[in-house]
Formats: C-alpha cells, sequence, structure tokens
C-alpha cells in the first residue's frame, strides 16, 4: 500500500529510505543521469536514476504519465527549486519498478496547459490530475467536512431525501424521467429537497442537513449547472434571526477552516430595496465603493429633451462617479461602455469629465446651476468622470448601472485578489409581475411566509409585500437563500389565492404537503447554500466547472461520456415513449 505523500518531503527526510508511488510528470535524460518528476496527489518529488543501476534503460524510456513504484534515498539537491515545496531534495532511487504505461497523452498534464476546455472535459480524467483541479477537488472535501462538523454540534441531523420525486416548487424547468412499471407516468428530479425538509420537520427532526445533489433544466451561465450541491438545512422552533445567524457562524467556520480567513460577524445586512437602488442588484459585490446615485432632482427643471421625457414618464435619471478616471476613457472606450449598458437594454450612456472645463456628450445641454448642483450632491472633483443613464423603467437604470459598476471594478483593477465581503440581502418582495402570465408570481416558492406586517398586504396590495426571505452574498455571488415558511394554514391559504391557484391546482401540485401541513406543523425555516459556489469562492475560480469533478458544459451535456445521448427503442418502448423525430 502507499503510504507515503510524495509531496510532503523536505530537506529534515534527507538519509531516510522512502519507497514512493506516482506518475512520470517529466522526464530529463541528461545521457548519465535521468531525473523524473514523479507526481502524486500532494505533489512532485524528483527522482533520479544513474547509469550503471539495472534499470536505467528502463528509465530512460519513461513516457509521461507511465505509473511508477520507487524506492530510494532522500538527499539534498545540488542545485535547489524554490518553485516547489520538495525543491531542496531529491530521491535516488535503488529500485524501480514499471506498474503502468500510459497511451500518448492528448494534452500536457500542467496547470498552464493551453488545451481547450473541451478537449479537457472530454477527458477529464487527466484533467483531475492537474494541480489545480486537485486542488480544487481537495478544498471541495474541505468545505464538507467542516460542514459536517460543524452542524454535528450544532445538533443538526443529516437527512437523504428521494431523488425519484414529484416536481418541486423552485421555478426552474424540472428533469423528468420516465417510469417503466407506471406507464406514461414521470418522476421529476428534484430542484432542492424543499418539500423533503419541511415535512421532516413535520416529523419531528426539528434540524436536518444534507450536501444535497440538485437538478435544474435552466439557462446555463458560469455559476450554473444543470445538476449542482447544495449544503441544504432546515430548523425547527426558530425566527429569522436564528436561522442567518447559524448559517453566518456555518460559513465563518468554513472560511476559518478552509482558508484561515477570519469573517467579521454579524454580517451586515441590507433590506432588497437598498440593494437595488444602490447597487442595482440583489447580490451587490461590495469589494469596491461606486454605488449608484439618483440625480433625478438635479434635473427636475431640465430643458434637455431626453431627460425632460424621462421625467415626465415617470422615469429616474442615475449616474456613477468613477473617481479619476476621466481621463483614462477614450471616446472608444466609452462607446464599448455604451454598447455594455445597452446590453442590459439602457437606451445610452450620458457622460461628463470633470474639470476646469467639464466636457462630455451632455457637457453642453445642462445648465450650469444643474452642473453646480450635480458637483455639490455627488462631491464631484476634477478628473472625475460621470456615467449616467435616464429611462422611463426603473429597473432598466438600477440593473444597467449595477452591471457597469461592476464591469468598471474589473477593468480598473478595484478588486482585491483574496478579499471577501459577505452580507445579508433581506425583504424580498413576495411576488414579481409577469407580463407575460399577466398576474403575480411567487419570488420564492409559494411556502415562504410574508413579513408579519405585510401578511394582510397578501390579498390586497402584492406589488409591497415582503417575506422572511434572505439571500447571503458572497463577492456579489448569491452564496445562498432561504428563508422562514409559512406554517399557518390560515395563511397558507391566502398566499395560494394571492397566486390565483385554484383548489385543484394546490390539490393537484402540492395535495399530500397541503395536508402535512395540516398536522401540527412547527413554525420553521432554513436555507440552501451553494456548494458549487462556495468552493468556487474559496478557489478564486469564476468558472463552476472548475470544482465539480465530472461537470456538463454550457450546453448540460457531458463530453467524456457523451450524454445524453440514444437509448434503443426497447428500452423506449417498454417505457411507452415515441421519439418525434424532426
Ligand atoms: P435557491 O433556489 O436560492 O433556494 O438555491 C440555493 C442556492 O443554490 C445555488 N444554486 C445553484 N448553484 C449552481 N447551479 C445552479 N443551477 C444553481 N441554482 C441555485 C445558489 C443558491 O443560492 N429550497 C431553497 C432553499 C431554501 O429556501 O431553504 C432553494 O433551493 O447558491
Amino acid at each position: 500500500m502507499k503510504t507515503l505523500d510524495n509531496g510532503t518531503l523536505t530537506i529534515k527526510n534527507v538519509g531516510e529510505v522512502v519507497t514512493l508511488h506516482g506518475w512520470v510528470q517529466k522526464k530529463r535524460d541528461l545521457g548519465g543521469v535521468v531525473f523524473i518528476d514523479l507526481r502524486d496527489r500532494s505533489g512532485i518529488v524528483q527522482i533520479v536514476v544513474r547509469d550503471g543501476a539495472e534499470f536505467y534503460d528502463l528509465a530512460a524510456s519513461l513516457k509521461s504519465e507511465s505509473v511508477l513504484k520507487v524506492t530510494g534515498t532522500v538527499s539534498e539537491r545540488e542545485s535547489k527549486n524554490p518553485n516547489i515545496p520538495t525543491g531542496d531534495i531529491e530521491v535516488e532511487v535503488s529500485e524501480l519498478e514499471l506498474l503502468n504505461t500510459s497511451k500518448d497523452i492528448p494534452f500536457e498534464i500542467s496547470d498552464d496547459t493551453t488545451a481547450l476546455e473541451d478537449t479537457r472535459l472530454k477527458y477529464r480524467y487527466l484533467d483531475i490530475r492537474r494541480s489545480g483541479v486537485t486542488n480544487n477537488l481537495v478544498t471541495r472535501h474541505k468545505v464538507t467536512m467542516a460542514v459536517r462538523n460543524f452542524l454535528d454540534k450544532e445538533k443538526f441531523i443529516e437527512v437523504e431525501t428521494p431523488i425519484l420525486c414529484k416536481s418541486t416548487p423552485e421555478g426552474a424547468r424540472d428533469y423528468l424521467v420516465p417510469s417503466r412499471v407506471n406507464n406514461g407516468k414521470f418522476f421529476a428530479l428534484p430542484q432542492s429537497p424543499q418539500i423533503f425538509k419541511q415535512l421532516l420537520m413535520v416529523g419531528g427532526m426539528e434540524r436536518y442537513f444534507q450536501i444535497a445533489k440538485c437538478f435544474r433544466d435552466e439557462d446555463l451561465r458560469a455559476d450554473r449547472q444543470p445538476e449542482f450541491t447544495q449544503i441544504d438545512l432546515e430548523m425547527s422552533f426558530v425566527d429569522q434571526d436564528d436561522v442567518m445567524d447559524l448559517t453566518e457562524r456555518l460559513v465563518a467556520h468554513v472560511f476559518k477552516e478552509v482558508k484561515g480567513v477570519d469573517v467579521k460577524l454579524p454580517l451586515r445586512r441590507m433590506p432588497y430595496n437598498e440593494a437595488m437602488d444602490k447597487y442595482g442588484s440583489d447580490k451587490p459585490d461590495l469589494r469596491f465603493d461606486m454605488p449608484i446615485n439618483d440625480i433625478t432632482d438635479v434635473f427636475k427643471n431640465t430643458e434637455f429633451t431626453v431627460f425632460k421625457n424621462v421625467i415626465d414618464n415617470n422615469g429616474i435619471i442615475n449616474c456613477l462617479v468613477v473617481k479619476g478616471q476621466a481621463d483614462n476613457y477614450s471616446r472608444k472606450g466609452l462607446d464599448q461602455l455604451t454598447d455594455y449598458v445597452k446590453t442590459y437594454r439602457a437606451s445610452g450612456l450620458a457622460y461628463l469629465k470633470i474639470a476646469d472645463e467639464v466636457t462630455g456628450s451632455i457637457a453642453k445641454v445642462i445648465t450650469e446651476e444643474e452642473l453646480n448642483n450635480l458637483k455639490d450632491s455627488l462631491g464631484l472633483e476634477n478628473g472625475d468622470l460621470v456615467l449616467i443613464v435616464a429611462d422611463s423603467k426603473k429597473q432598466t437604470v438600477k440593473v444597467s448601472l449595477g452591471a457597469l459598476r461592476c464591469k468598471l471594478a474589473r477593468d480598473l483593477g478595484l478588486i482585491k485578489e483574496g478579499h471577501y465581503e459577505l452580507l445579508w440581502v433581506t425583504e424580498f418582495p413576495s411576488f414579481e409581475y409577469s407580463e407575460e402570465e399577466g398576474r403575480y408570481m411567487a419570488c420564492h416558492h409559494p411556502f415562504t411566509a410574508p413579513l408579519d406586517s405585510d401578511v394582510d398586504k397578501l390579498l390586497t396590495d402584492k406589488g409591497n409585500c415582503y417575506s422572511k426571505a434572505y439571500d447571503i452574498v458572497i463577492n456579489g455571488y448569491e452564496a445562498g437563500g432561504g428563508s422562514i415558511r409559512i406554517h399557518s394554514g390560515e395563511v397558507q391559504d391566502k398566499m395560494f389565492r394571492a397566486l390565483e391557484l385554484t383548489e385543484e391546482d394546490i390539490k393537484e401540485k402540492f395535495g399530500f404537503f397541503v395536508e402535512a401541513l395540516q398536522y401540527g406543523t412547527p413554525p420553521h425555516g432554513g436555507l440552501a447554500l451553494g456548494l458549487d459556489r462556495l468552493v468556487m469562492l474559496l478557489t478564486g475560480t469564476e468558472n463552476i466547472r472548475d470544482v465539480i469533478a465530472f461537470p456538463k458544459t454550457a450546453s448540460a451535456s457531458c463530453l467524456m461520456s457523451d450524454c445524453p445521448n440514444v437509448v434503443d427503442e426497447k428500452q423506449l418502448k417498454e417505457l411507452g415513449i415515441s421519439i418525434d423525430k424532426k
């Protein structure tokens, strides 16, 4: 059995006889002496085979990724390599056994490989050999270990919930599984264990958690996978503060255990409306400042038609102030920023460059008084760049400037590496109006409790009804979200009516669940953290695929095993399914 980790040998081991196992990362044959970098999960160590050894020819002929067992003596290197932890030593080989050979590899196993991601995903098992991917998986393991230890101490019980189940109410499209035994009927894969964890509370488990696989058929982004993992938890006899307190202590514990980073608690809390107003996002990145400023009032008497029309149409005029950057943005640079906000539906981006002589796209159309008001209210100084979006739709202004703010921070290098900013966003709206459906829909699932003060608005003032829902946001990512659930039958009934669900809908979709809630359901609430996103943040990658052993591509397929794929006619027949060939 392998007992030693190659990457752990240091100068302290000099003189010891060791047996190592691993893969040939690199071989250098200097004629008379062969140097091999032998890699295992822990790292690399240099081994040396000298002419005269009976296996010298074998060593000289070894190909990359051959698998070796070697025994030898640790010695101090003549020329040291400060770039690797084992760089002070090498192992003089006295026995060498070739355990296996390897075909020519399709790409070099190196962290600065130039191989295309598609190639790496096709040969993911080789990609995993790269230390970057290996270390990400190790970090992921450390996170789940830290989570399990913490929650166990807090009296949580880990319970598994079904994968073959009825549709869950998270709002994405379901992955369906046809049933052979019940021909024509389908299971849905869980979008989350939401219903089951609430049923566990009805079942008296009091504190549940699960490292749970979830499946959602939705448009993929850099931080989304069709199959992902949640750290899912639920607690009975709690209010919103209790769940948030527990969660932030859990997250702080993970940061400390895995990264050695101290997270200052309690975390800052920001109501949803403030996050949208100031940062144009329900997951604001607070690693840099640059808030959105409302300057509608400055232009309330404007003669400038574009702004005047916006104000007449109940719109708003907002801006960002980019301190000291006026001279760094050319016309071309500003055009690029304009194109960028247009992708968020803004109709344009006006700008001012503050100097003794102010210039910019609207410099000539605003009055001296307006300019002075702007300067005073925003504390403008020479050298500042002011970027303005005006629109009759408030959401368009906020969201486009929110996105622009993040782009500017990236472009201007305003974000320090290794800097974490965590916060809670709270008091989400209970409903959002769907133009498509022509009615209010639930922002979360329909079991999310409204604020006590808003229960009476459920049927009368949906646009102003807010919920006991909270998201934990880290560096501009939604790392987790949850809520206090409705446990009163009366409030649940109101909520269903607010969502315009008929008795039949309710019975069909959640009948068994609504029934369960009638048998002495304790007050309860919970939250789920996105494990993949948390590991992304801890490892500093921006691609969720980097932290998943066998991820899917952006088109939700696996290049390695070539799935999804067609199945046998026989299988389809058994399931009673025929494919409509287009
Ligand atoms: P929600 O839908 O907000 O809540 O999901 C919780 C967290 O899961 C992560 N997440 C994802 N990660 C990767 N790929 C995806 N496609 C994806 N979708 C979501 C996010 C998100 O914050 N049942 C509720 C939780 C609760 O109310 O307790 C739920 O699933 O980090």
